[in-house]
């Protein structure tokens, strides 16, 4: 059996970290059952796949003459029963995270990884819902899953040192690279991006810049490589709203509080390049 086909890997939740992770996964060899709620959205998941799938290999990120893993896409968690590790990467809501957790973690056989791709939540706080909680880590996949290769490991109190060996060896796997943390709200990543996310959209609330002003002073003057406006469209509003929420009610920093603009753009259904119109509009580009 090769390195890459003793995995089997379910992921929950098809939207923009789900497709990513599957992506990166098939890309690596490694079969995939990925899990959506939604059943509209299965079929449009399967799709992003295939359009990253052909953008990884465009930019010649996977590995040579490996042979892709195989999908199969389905709406009932039972199915994830006989993978050998489970990543959650489901709406970044607490109450929604603990309830797939539970329910997974209750399918699996005993010794299956668990990883949550969450963004802010802590890792100790995920683990009271599942099964056996020294089974748990943290693995925050960048976006996109299949360019950046580092990704953020956090270990929670109670994950074992066996978890910690299977996680090294499936990012190992998928050719991550990994640096590992200790468990907090937003760990370090989340900590310093989505504050900066959100005072970067306070300034263009209050009519100081333009999100193009914004992100251009960001990218020229700091070099960094996208602006914070650029990368709230990439993330999706929604999911930086909910993880702002989860921020501040746990660490009661007020910068963590979403702003107007951010809470507005969510009411109006414009989260990014997902619904094509954020703080970008992108209906141009795609057509
Ligand atoms: N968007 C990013 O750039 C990014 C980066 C790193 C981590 N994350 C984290 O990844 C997770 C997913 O975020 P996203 O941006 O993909 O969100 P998303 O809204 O694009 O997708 C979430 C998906 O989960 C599905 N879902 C909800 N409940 C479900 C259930 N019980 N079973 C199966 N599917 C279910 C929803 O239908 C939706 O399609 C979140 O925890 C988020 O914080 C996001």
């Amino acid at each position: 059996m090769s390195e890459h086909t003793r995995h089997r890997l379910a992921v929950i939740g098809g939207g923009v970290m789900g497709t990513n992770i599957a992506a990166l996964a098939l890309g690596h060899g490694v079969p995939v059952v990925l899990v959506e709620l939604d059943a509209d959205r299965v079929e449009s998941a399967r799709m992003t796949i295939r359009q990253k799938l052909k953008h990884a290999q465009l930019m010649a990120v996977l590995p040579e003459g490996q042979e892709r893993g195989a999908l199969v896409t389905t709406t009932s968690v039972k199915d994830a029963a006989d993978a050998t590790t489970v990543i959650e990467a489901v709406t970044e809501l607490p109450e929604t995270k603990a309830k797939v957790l539970a329910e997974v973690s209750g399918l699996v056989r005993p010794g299956a990884l668990l990883i949550s791709n969450t963004s802010c939540i802590p890792i100790d706080e995920l683990a009271t819902s599942v099964a056996r909680g020294e089974e748990l880590v943290g693995v925050h996949f960048m976006n996109p899953a299949y360019l950046i290769t580092m990704v953020e490991v956090i270990r929670g109190t109670g994950t074992s040192e066996a978890t910690m060996e299977k996680a090294t060896a499936l990012l190992t796997a998928l050719g991550r690279e990994a640096l590992v943390i200790d468990d907090a709200p937003g760990f370090v990543i989340n900590r310093l991006l989505h504050p900066l996310i959100n005072r970067a959209a306070g300034l263009v609330q209050e009519g100081v810049a333009s999100a193009e002003v914004v992100d251009g002073l960001l990218q020229g003057c700091l070099g960094h490589t996208t602006g914070p406006l650029a990368t709230a469209d990439l993330i999706g509003i929604d999911n930086l709203v909910d993880s702002l929420r989860v921020l501040h009610e746990r660490t009661g920093d007020p910068e963590c509080a979403p702003c107007d603009l951010m809470l507005e753009k969510v009411r109006e259904g414009h989260l990014g390049r997902k619904t094509g119109q954020g703080f970008y509009d992108y209906r141009k580009v795609d057509q």
